[in-house]
């Protein structure tokens, strides 16, 4: 079977997959479909800020150099995962006692020295991360809170000044459809474009239930790309009642077959990123109890009808 990676790559566009440290590390079977089925890899947990400084000024690069190395040996990009965010923020900084301009600088140190010491090295960065509520207001998080809605154009801004070569995403779930979050986001692109700030891309996380791939899909990603931004689905999957059965994991490999046909559909759709490489591995079982069988490969990393549907999706027979 042609690996993902040949055929997306002839469709000039990414075939991602979110990638966990102590699989990589621990598993030749798992590296080597992570190395030879997909041309872009996201690290699952190892760019996070509470990963690369667990303690104030203690640094620790060792899983996020293993991915940016693996990555450059196998001829993949690197999608960097995350900059800003509300949640795996260490706790030497929720709990720390900073006032509002300390945070603004700690905020300000953070991105220019992890998009600094991958500059050149990262295709895209996940700069901002999950900034909206699903009725389109603000979240709120220790940056929202303490630095107001500046800290997504301030955030950006810091991040081309460390990498100016990378593409710079705001990247959010539930905006896959036209709905009251993603028309938030529509806005504030919008608006950021008018003021010159530097945004390059909208990621879709797109964590999907089985059966719901919104219909509206191609239509959001156009409008956004239509603003002048690149699109990409970022951190897909498609979870399901477990265990699965021959009947919904036909059903699964049709939701996947449509989100490739959709970013296929938009020139500026630039590739989809699967999250996690098997449903042993994924977040989901963990998270919404009885949920899971999500991804393209089984427990046992055998391929699923999904795999053979995202192939199919991208010309492969
Ligand atoms: O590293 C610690 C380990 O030391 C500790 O013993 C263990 C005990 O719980 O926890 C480990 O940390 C876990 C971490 O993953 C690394 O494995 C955290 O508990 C766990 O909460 C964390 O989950 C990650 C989650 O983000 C955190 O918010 C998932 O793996 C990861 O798939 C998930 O990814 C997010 C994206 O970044 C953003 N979009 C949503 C997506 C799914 O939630």
């Amino acid at each position: 079977d042609t690996p993902l990676r040949t055929l997306a790559s002839a469709d000039g566009r990414q075939i991602g997959v979110a990638v966990a440290d102590n699989r990589l590390t621990g598993s030749t079977a798992y590296s080597s479909l992570v190395s030879g089925q997909f041309n872009s890899v996201t690290a699952e947990n190892a760019m996070k800020w509470d990963a690369v400084e667990p303690s104030q000024g203690n640094l620790n690069w060792a899983a996020a150099d293993r991915l940016v190395a693996f990555a450059r040996a196998n001829g993949q990009v690197v999608r960097g995962h995350t900059l800003a965010w509300h949640s795996q923020v260490p706790g030497w900084i929720t709990n720390g006692g900073f006032g509002a301009a300390q945070l603004r600088t700690l905020l300000q140190q953070h991105i220019a020295t992890e998009a600094g010491r991958y500059a050149g090295k990262v295709y895209a960065w996940d700069v901002v991360n999950e900034a909206f509520n699903d009725n389109g207001t603000r979240r709120s998080s220790i940056w929202q809170d303490n630095l107001g809605d500046g800290w997504i154009a301030d955030s950006l801004t810091w991040a081309h000044q460390a990498d100016p070569a990378a593409k710079l995403y705001i990247n959010d779930y539930s905006i896959e459809g036209v709905n009251a979050k993603s028309t938030a986001l529509y806005d504030l692109v919008k608006s950021l474009k008018q003021q010159g700030v530097p945004i390059d891309g909208i990621g879709f996380q797109a964590h999907l239930v089985l059966g719901q791939v919104p219909s509206d899909l191609k239509a959001n990603l156009q409008r956004f790309a239509d603003l002048g931004v690149d699109v990409a689905i970022t951190e897909l999957d498609v979870r399901m009642q477990t265990p699965s059965n021959a009947t919904t994991l036909a059903s699964q490999a049709e939701d996947y077959r449509k989100v490739i046909t959709a970013c296929r559909a938009v020139a500026r759709c630039v590739g989809v990123t699967v999250w996690g490489l098997d449903d042993a591995d994924s977040w989901v079982p963990g998270v919404f109890s009885g949920y899971g069988a999500a991804t393209l490969y089984d427990e046992n990393l055998q391929a699923k009808p999904a795999w053979a549907a995202v192939a199919a999706a991208f010309g492969g027979s």
